[in-house]
């Protein structure tokens, strides 16, 4: 069980970058003033556009607020979050935030998501509850998306409409709750694998609405090895886990059988 009482007061938004030097700056600035509290950490994969140059000048102008950590290569968005979460597990922090670089995610819509984390464990911003909203996204990315939510709580059980969303805040003690260092998915299967992860641990998942604007600027990394990869994944842990629940149902019936014989003899 993770302890609720612990205190939220050390926020660490982690952003994920690769190639974001026209988005990097506005978003920043952006958190800067959303959340002025809140520490800023930019993971960056060596971006041939020189994202971590600007990232390192915005170090320069915030010293405190705005950590940025170099990366060598690309190595996919988990793999970013992954080493971005250690890095503030380790410093301390006790809320670290999922936020995408390029304007997507509205960093005026965090405090609404830290509000709701004082009575959860995890906190999901999800495009698919009430008052929640996707803006310029085509319709083949939308089915996607939608495809990929609605697999997953198939496959899982998982009670969660926006499965697949990037913008999320944990409690440190979740993400300690969680073995962190197990999760192998790289690409965006990786925000399935963690609230599934969360979920089967037994904590708790409150989702928030938020609106999910489309980038102006710069490409997604969206691709389709990414899809296939999310794709693969679900089914097997559905796999595993329904194969769970129908062994646990026959162990029942055979102890429950059991019983009637040993009464009978
Ligand atoms: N460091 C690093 N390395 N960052 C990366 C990498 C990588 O290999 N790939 C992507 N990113 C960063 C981007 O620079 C951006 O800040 C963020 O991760 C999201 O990448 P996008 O390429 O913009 O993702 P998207 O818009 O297609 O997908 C978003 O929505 C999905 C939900 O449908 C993301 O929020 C996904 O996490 C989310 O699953
Ligand atoms: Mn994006």
């Amino acid at each position: 069980m993770v302890d609720r009482s612990e205190p939220t007061d050390r926020v660490l938004v982690v952003i994920p970058t690769y190639n974001e030097a026209e988005n990097i700056e506005p978003i920043v600035e952006r958190l800067r003033k959303a959340v002025p509290d809140a520490h800023v950490l930019v993971a960056d994969d060596n971006s041939p556009d020189g994202t971590g140059d600007i990232a390192d000048r915005l170090h320069e102008k915030h010293p405190e607020h705005v950590h940025v950590l170099h990366r060598k290569g690309k190595q996919g968005l988990g793999a970013a979050y992954l080493a971005g979460f250690h890095w503030g597990l380790d410093r301390g922090y006790n809320v670290l935030v999922e936020h995408d670089a390029d304007g997507s995610h509205q960093p005026e819509q965090l405090p609404a998501i830290l509000e709701a984390l004082e009575d959860a464990d995890m906190v999901k911003g999800s495009r698919y509850v009430k008052g929640g909203s996707v803006v310029n996204w085509p319709t083949s990315r939308l089915l996607i998306s939608r495809g990929g939510s609605l697999w997953t709580r198939l496959c899982t059980g998982m009670n969660v409409k926006d499965i697949t969303g990037g913008f999320n805040a944990f409690r440190a003690s979740t993400l300690r709750a969680i073995d962190l260092d197990e999760i192998a998915s790289a690409g965006y299967c990786f925000q399935l694998d963690l609230a599934w992860r969360v979920a089967k641990a037994g904590l708790k998942i409150v989702e928030v609405p938020i609106q999910f604007i489309e980038r102006e600027h710069g490409e997604s990394k969206m691709s389709k090895d990414i899809v296939t990869e999310a794709l693969i994944r679900t089914t097997l842990w559905g796999a595993e886990y329904r194969a769970g629940q129908l062994k646990d149902l026959a162990i029942k019936g055979r102890d429950q059988l059991q019983q009637k014989l040993d009464k009978g003899a």
